[in-house]
């Protein structure tokens, strides 16, 4: 199992063990963080997962693909640090990873 951290907007702080080959998006779900949607199940069709990465993990995250780039457009308030969360997949590189749910989302 891995840890995995959602803030939520109002600051309560979830504290998840989750499945190598997991996204992030779906242990929100799992998990009843509020703020998290995901309308179309995970298939970067949406933005309604919008997270904002942990400054001390984006580089390990990584840059979105065009597709999710082409999402992001649909985010309100889009950061330099923003993913969709349906699209960051768990391993254990990403052990202990630490993400934002954005404050217009909730
Ligand atoms: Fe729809 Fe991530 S769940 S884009």
């Amino acid at each position: 199992m891995l840890k995995l951290k959602f803030i939520g907007n109002d600051d309560t702080v979830y504290d998840l063990e989750v499945q190598d080959g997991s996204t992030v998006m779906e242990n929100a779900v799992r998990n009843g963080v509020p703020g998290i949607e995901a309308e179309c199940g995970g298939a970067c069709a949406c933005a309604t997962c919008h997270v904002y990465v942990d400054e001390a993990w984006t580089e390990k995250v990584g840059e979105p693909e065009p597709m999710e780039e082409d999402m992001l457009d649909f985010a309100v308030d889009v950061r330099a640090n923003s993913r969709l969360s349906c699209q960051i997949t768990m391993s254990a590189e990403l052990d202990g990873l630490t993400v934002r749910v954005p404050d217009s989302q909730g």
